[in-house]
C-alpha cells in the first residue's frame, strides 16, 4: 500500500491529505484515500497555472476543416471556471449528473472539468452514438442537465445534433436544462426556459469559481459500457483513486516529459481512453496534447501524419484497427510527411496482430520508436498491463507484463492459478482507479465482476495466455461482448435493436473475426409472417440499428434464418452460430431441440457471404 500512497501523494495536490490508503473492510466495495480531499480540475489546471505554466499549451486543437486553435492552461482554467459557475446557476450541485454529448471540440474537455470543479458527476456519451442511446443513458442516470452541440461535422457534412436530441429527449422529465455549444452554426431549435447557449451562459457567469474540495471517494464520472445484457453498465469512477491511476500510468507508460513532449491520443473523448488519456492523465501531468476533431481520411488519408509533422508529435497513441486501415491504404500516406519527431507509439482497445505491430514499428515509428501495447478497460480506469519503455522488452502481439502495483493472474475455469497456458484473466488485488460500482446497481456490480471467484478477485471478462516468460497475451472477451474496431458492443444490445424492427421475429448476433475491424457483427435474423429477406431489408435493418445505437453497431452481415438453433430449454446456441459465421466445422449439435436447423443455416451463410 505504501506504493500507492506514495504515488497519490507525489503526483497529486490534496486539500486535505489522506491518512487511510485502502479501506478493504467491505469487499468488493474497496475505497481509497478515504479521508483525503482534493479537486480534479484543480489538479488538472490551477496547480499548473500557479506554478507559472499558465501559458503552456494544453491542447493544440485541429478542426475538421483545417481550423487550428491552441488553448493554454490559463485559457482552459478561465473557461472551466465560467462554465462551472454557469452550471451552478442552472441549479447543478454536488452529486448531480450532467450528460455530455459533444464532438471532439475543446468544449468537451471544458465541460468535463467544469463538472469536476463543482462535484457534479459527468456522463459522457460518445458523439457517434444515436440520440436514442443518449436518451437511455440520461434516463437511467437521472441526468439533470445535458451539454450538447448545434451540429457535428463529419467529412464535409454537418449533422443537426440539437434537433435530433430534441426529437429523442424532448419529453424527458428529469432533464431540466440543455446547454448548447454553437459549433457549426447549423440551425438549432432552442426551447425558451429550458435551453441555453453555452457561450451566453459562460459570458454571463462570474469568472471566478474556486474548486470545491471533494472527498477522495466523491463520484467523478459515470461512463456507460456494454456488458452481456442489453442494458449498458454505468461504470462509476471516483475522484482520488481514478486521478492517481490516470496520472501515474500516463506518465510511466508514455515515458512522459511534460516540458518537451507533444502527445496525441487519437481516441474519442466519449470512450474511457479519451477520459483517461486525452483529458485527465495528460492535463494532470501538465502535458501538451493534440486534439483532433476529424476523420483519419478527410480531407485526405494523410491527415494524421500531416498533424504529426506540423505539431512535432513525440508520442502517438491509437488503436490496432486504425493501424490496419492505414496498412490497407498503403505506406505512401505516412510517406508524404516527416515523422521523425515521434519517439514512442502506443496501442489500445484490442489485441494487435504481429503484422500490424511490425508495420506500425517500421512505417510510422521508423524502426526507432518503442511500442507500448496497453491492456486495460473502462472498468480499470487506467492501463494495467503494458510494457514500460526502456524497461520491458517487447514481443509483438503481447501487452507484456503488469505495471508496478497491479496484480493480474490467470486462472482455470475452476479458479486454479495457472503459471502458463490459456485461462481466465483476473486481478487479485484492488487498485486505486478501479470502478467503484455500477451506477445505482451494486448487485449487478458484484454479480458481474466479483461473484465467480469471490469478492476479492476481479473477473476481467477476457481470456488470456501466459507464456513461459510471464508475458500476457490477451485473447479476447469471454462474455457476450463484441469488440468492433476496439469499441465494445453487447450482442444483447444489438439483438434488441434488431428485434425492435417490425419485420423481425427473432435475432441472434455473434462476432466473426474480421481483418479490418478485429471482430465484425453477424446477425442471424428470422422475419415475421411471410416477409422475405432481400437486400432492401438488409439495408433497412442496418439503418435501423444505426439510428437506435449508432453506425458502429450495424451488422456487417445479415443471415436470414427460418429458425435459430436452440437448446431444449430454448436458449439460443451462439457457439454454433459463431462456428457457422467463421466457417468452422460444426461442434456438437445433439443438445439442439431441432438439429436440422443447423444444416439449413450453414447452407444460407455460404449464399450470403459477400466474399464468395
Ligand atoms: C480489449 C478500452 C488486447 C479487452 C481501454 C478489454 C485489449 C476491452 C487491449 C476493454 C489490448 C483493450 N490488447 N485487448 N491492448 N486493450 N482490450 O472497456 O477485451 O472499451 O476487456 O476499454 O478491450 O474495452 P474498453
Amino acid at each position: 500500500m505504501a506504493f500507492w500512497a506514495e504515488k497519490a501523494r507525489t503526483l497529486l495536490d490534496w486539500d486535505t491529505p489522506f491518512t487511510t490508503v485502502l479501506d478493504d473492510e467491505n469487499p468488493p466495495f474497496f475505497r481509497w484515500f478515504t479521508d483525503g480531499r482534493l479537486n480534479v480540475s484543480a489538479n488538472c489546471l490551477d496547480r499548473h497555472v500557479a506554478a507559472g505554466r499558465g501559458d503552456k499549451v494544453a491542447f493544440h486543437w485541429v478542426g475538421e476543416e483545417g481550423e487550428r486553435r491552441s488553448l493554454t492552461y490559463s485559457d482552459l482554467l478561465a473557461e472551466t471556471q465560467r462554465l462551472a459557475n454557469g452550471l451552478k446557476g442552472l441549479g447543478v450541485g454536488k452529486g448531480d449528473v450532467v450528460g455530455i454529448f459533444l464532438p471532439m471540440i475543446p468544449e468537451v474537455a471544458v465541460a468535463m472539468l467544469a463538472c469536476a470543479r463543482i462535484g457534479a458527476v459527468h456522463n459522457v456519451v460518445f458523439g457517434g452514438f444515436a440520440p436514442s442511446a443518449v436518451r437511455e443513458r440520461m434516463e437511467v442516470s437521472d441526468a439533470k442537465v445535458l451539454i450538447t452541440v448545434d451540429g457535428a461535422r463529419r467529412k464535409g457534412r454537418t449533422a443537426a445534433v440539437k434537433e435530433a436530441v430534441d426529437a429523442e429527449l424532448g419529453d424527458l422529465k428529469t432533464l431540466e436544462r440543455i446547454v448548447v455549444v454553437r459549433s457549426t452554426g447549423v440551425a438549432a431549435p432552442m426551447l425558451e426556459g429550458r435551453d441555453v447557449w453555452y457561450h451566453e451562459l459562460c459570458e454571463q457567469a462570474d469568472p471566478v469559481c474556486p474548486p470545491e474540495p471533494l472527498d477522495a471517494e466523491h463520484p467523478l464520472f459515470i461512463l456507460y459500457s456494454s456488458g452481456s445484457t442489453a442494458k449498458p453498465k454505468g461504470i462509476l469512477h471516483t475522484t482520488g483513486g481514478y486521478l492517481t491511476g490516470a496520472t501515474y500510468t500516463h506518465r510511466l507508460v508514455f515515458d512522459l516529459d511534460p516540458s518537451s513532449d507533444v502527445y496525441w491520443c487519437s481516441a474519442d473523448v466519449g470512450w474511457i481512453t479519451g477520459h483517461s488519456y486525452i483529458v485527465y492523465g495528460p492535463l494532470s501531468n501538465g502535458a501538451t496534447s493534440v486534439m483532433f476533431e476529424g476523420a483519419p481520411d478527410y480531407p485526405d488519408r494523410d491527415i494524421w501524419w500531416k498533424i504529426v509533422e506540423e505539431f512535432k508529435v513525440t508520442i502517438f497513441y491509437t488503436a490496432p484497427t486504425a493501424i490496419r486501415t492505414c496498412i490497407k491504404w498503403g505506406p505512401q500516406y505516412p510517406g508524404r510527411h516527416d515523422l521523425s519527431s515521434l519517439r514512442l507509439l502506443g496501442t489500445v482497445g484490442e489485441p494487435i496482430n504481429p503484422k500490424a505491430w511490425l508495420w506500425y514499428h517500421k512505417v510510422i515509428g521508423g524502426g526507432r520508436c518503442p511500442i507500448v501495447d496497453t491492456w486495460w478497460q473502462t472498468e480499470t480506469g487506467a492501463i494495467m498491463i503494458s510494457p514500460v519503455p526502456g524497461v520491458t522488452s517487447t514481443k509483438p502481439g503481447s501487452a507484456t507484463t503488469p505495471l508496478p502495483g497491479i496484480f493480474p493472474a490467470l486462472v482455470s475455469e475452476d479458479g486454479e492459478p495457472l503459471t502458463e497456458g490459456t485461462g481466465i484473466l483476473v486481478i487479485t488485488k484492488p487498485w486505486p482507479s478501479m470502478l467503484r460500482t455500477l451506477y445505482r446497481d451494486d448487485e449487478r456490480f458484484v454479480q458481474t465482476y466479483f461473484s465467480r471467484f469471490g469478492p476479492n478477485v476481479y473477473v476481467v471478462g477476457d481470456a488470456a495466455r501466459l507464456d513461459a516468460d510471464g508475458y500476457f497475451w490477451i485473447i479476447g472477451r469471454i462474455d457476450d461482448v463484441i469488440n468492433v474496431s476496439g469499441h465494445r458492443l453487447s450482442t444483447a444490445e444489438v439483438e434488441s435493436a434488431i428485434v425492435a424492427h417490425e419485420a423481425v421475429a427473432e435475432a441472434a448476433v455473434v462476432a466473426q473475426s474480421d481483418e479490418q475491424t478485429g471482430q465484425a457483427i453477424v446477425a442471424f435474423v428470422t422475419l415475421t409472417g411471410d416477409r422475405v429477406g432481400d437486400d432492401a431489408t438488409v439495408a433497412e435493418l442496418r439503418e435501423h440499428v444505426a439510428t437506435r445505437i449508432g453506425k458502429l453497431a450495424r451488422p456487417k452481415r445479415v443471415i436470414w434464418a427460418d429458425d435459430l438453433p436452440k437448446t431444449r430449454s430454448g436458449k439460443i446456441m451462439r457457439r454454433l452460430l459463431r462456428d457457422i459465421a467463421e466457417g468452422r466445422a460444426l461442434g456438437d449439435v445433439t443438445t439442439l431441440r431441432d438439429p436440422s436447423v443447423m444444416a439449413v443455416l450453414a447452407h444460407k451463410i455460404v449464399e450470403s457471404d459477400p466474399d464468395e
